[in-house]
């Protein structure tokens, strides 16, 4: 993408990341590696209120915008839910003057807790991925936004009673971010 990283954004859509693992240290090795802005949500957000000319200002100061979100039944977790309902309105994101974020680059940075095998008909999670995250980016393409890409780690599950282990998630949470880097430089 041959950016500084300067005009990064990465919003993050996890309602608290006091009690998560892998999204904060994804976060944590991007705050020390990259130039990358990071805004967390669910600081930003406390209560679920949000300041709709704040977070639109920060979006349209950005030329590439990462949403970084654990996926919470197949699609964001609702405090992002709520955020692009109150975010992306009228004339900001879509309509006869809604251009404000076209063309921006976008990037879907999603951790999960479900095999990528689960995925599939016939499977627990019974559908591609890729169809669950066509409503999710409903609003991102309305606002004629350009998905460049989109990195997903499964099995980031650090619950030891669903069978899952920090140590793996934390070296999954590292790679994520090589990826992640990787697409920036
Ligand atoms: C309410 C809820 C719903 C979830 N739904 C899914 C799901 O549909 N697919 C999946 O792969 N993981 C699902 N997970 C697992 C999370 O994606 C996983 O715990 C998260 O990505 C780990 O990141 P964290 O340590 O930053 O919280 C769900 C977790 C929660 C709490």
């Amino acid at each position: 993408m041959n950016d500084t990283n300067s005009n990064v954004l990465l919003i993050s859509g996890h309602p608290d990341l006091q009690r998560s693992i892998a999204n904060s240290e994804i976060l944590n090795l991007l705050a020390t590696t990259s130039q990358i802005k990071i805004h967390k949500l669910d600081e930003a957000c406390q209560g679920f209120q949000i300041d709709v000319p704040a977070e639109q200002a920060l979006l349209t100061q950005a030329d590439t915008i990462i949403f970084q979100f654990p996926l919470y039944w197949s699609t964001y977790p609702a405090l992002m839910k709520l955020w692009f309902d109150e975010v992306f309105t009228y004339n900001f994101a879509f309509g006869p003057n809604g251009d404000k974020l076209k063309g921006k680059k976008v990037i879907l940075s999603i951790t999960c807790g479900a095999t990528e095998n689960s995925y599939q008909p016939g499977e627990f999670n019974f559908l591609p991925i890729e169809q669950y995250l066509q409503a999710a980016m409903h609003p991102v393409k309305a606002a004629q936004m350009d998905i460049v890409d989109t990195v997903i780690t499964f099995e980031m599950n650090s619950t030891p009673d669903e069978g899952g282990d920090q140590n793996t998630v934390m070296q999954l949470a590292q790679q994520h971010v090589e990826r992640l880097t990787h697409l920036l430089n």
